[in-house]
């Protein structure tokens, strides 16, 4: 089976190299040998190996009917969506690991596939190496999802790790990951939140069924996290993560990306480094774990080849999604119930009677700081936004929601 690769940044070298490696493997696994004819990219790698491979035409890829299989590893919206169309249209099977593509288009591409009897896949575009894509269409359809909370980007996780274990600086931990190659191009992507919100995006309308817009879903960032909130965190018996959760509640969807205060016996909090873990809850099955890297070149090569392997072996059939084009109204994020860790100066004179008068029922934390430190009780967003607005933001140092 003839294939072409679109884009050869670290992702796409690493499908070459992993279609080069376990090339008599996969050749068994997929009933026929997998061979990449062509590869799109704009720049030049003459002198290589890959070299008679390069084209920069996409043409010449859409009009080739030899080739069965388009595999997507450039990034962003466009040309990606236009060869997505293209290809599909054409009758061939698309696999991408583009995650704003799948979470923008995802719902059509899919429908596309279907309408043409070929196949859409994506593994990849969430958790990097972990099947969870898959087992979300597959494994887990005797189940009525009603959770999925996660560590969905690998980046900000290794940066909250190499804070939290070893005390470093967020912008040298970000350099590092920008060169071991987890990190988006720019990764702001990655430090705001807005990688794993579409991750989340993609994981609730697979397993909820209707299109969750990613535009609708409140997203912070770990940008505001600082080495004296890990000193916090660790004393309370606590870590911080990047969290991306999407929830059934009261018949409605609610889904958020938020850095968050988590005790160390949670399931997520010994996912470290560079790894994702993602929980996903189930009516019949209970709560179902998956864990892995969740970035880089070869845990993300080794999705995208497994779903070539698949849309090999479905060749004329298509492996059906649950994943309606309905776009579904999110629960309103005003209304959802939250605790927060807040840290203020002291300089208030009283500032714990003040406290108590404006929250109520608090429970105090002891501060290494000159500081006073505070874990409200459960209550809505709306409410907490309306107390915290009573403050000076002179006063707020930083507030955090902990998962109690
Ligand atoms: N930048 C992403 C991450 C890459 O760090 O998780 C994998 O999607």
């Amino acid at each position: 089976m003839k294939i072409a690769l679109l884009g050869l940044g670290t992702v796409g070298q690493g499908v070459v190299e992993v279609i080069h490696e376990n090339k008599e493997s996969i050749a068994k696994r997929a009933g026929q040998s997998i061979e990449i004819k062509y590869i799109l990219d704009l720049r030049s790698f003459e002198g290589e190996a890959i070299s008679h491979l390069m084209t920069k035409d996409f043409d010449v890829i859409a009009n080739d009917e030899e080739i069965a299989i388009v595999v997507e590893a450039m990034g962003g919206i466009e040309p990606a969506y236009t060869y997505a169309k293209a290809s599909l249209l054409k009758g061939k099977s698309f696999i991408t690991s583009n995650k704003e593509l799948v979470a923008m288009h995802g719902a059509e591409l899919l429908e596309i596939a279907r309408n043409n009897k070929v196949n859409f896949l994506f593994e990849a575009s969430v958790g990097g190496g972990i099947p969870i894509i898959r087992p979300l269409n597959q494994s887990l359809t005797a189940d009525e999802i009603y959770e999925i909370t996660g560590i969905l980007n690998g980046t900000t996780n290794f940066i909250l790790t190499k804070m939290q274990q070893e005390g470093r600086i967020f912008e040298d931990v970000l350099k590092e990951a920008q060169a071991l190659g987890y990190a988006e191009k720019n990764p702001e992507a990655d430090v705001e939140g807005y990688d794993a919100c579409r991750k989340i995006a993609i994981l609730s309308s697979l397993a909820f069924g209707e299109h969750v817009s990613f535009q609708d879903i409140p997203t912070d960032g770990i940008t505001q996290i600082t080495q004296e909130d890990m000193v916090y965190a660790d004393n309370m018996g606590y870590v911080i993560k990047l969290l991306a959760t999407c929830q059934k509640q009261d018949n409605s969807i609610f889904a958020r990306v938020s850095p968050m205060l988590i005790a160390k016996t949670h399931p997520l909090a010994m996912v470290n480094d560079v790894f994702n873990g993602i929980l996903v809850k189930g009516n019949v099955i209970g709560d179902v774990m998956f864990y892995g890297r969740g970035a880089g070149k070869l845990p993300t090569a080794s999705a995208m080849v497994a779903d070539i392997v698949d849309a090999a072996k479905h060749t004329g059939t298509n492996i059906i999604s649950f994943w309606n084009r309905e776009k579904v109204e999110l629960k309103d994020k005003e209304q959802v119930k939250v605790n927060y860790f807040i840290r203020l100066k002291k300089d208030a004179e009283c500032i714990e009677s003040i406290i108590k008068e404006i929250f109520g029922q608090i429970e105090e934390v002891v501060s290494p700081y000159n500081e006073y430190a505070f874990i409200t009780n459960l209550d809505t967003e709306a409410s907490f936004t309306e107390k915290i607005s009573q403050l000076s933001d002179l006063v707020i140092i930083n507030k955090i929601r902990i998962d109690k």
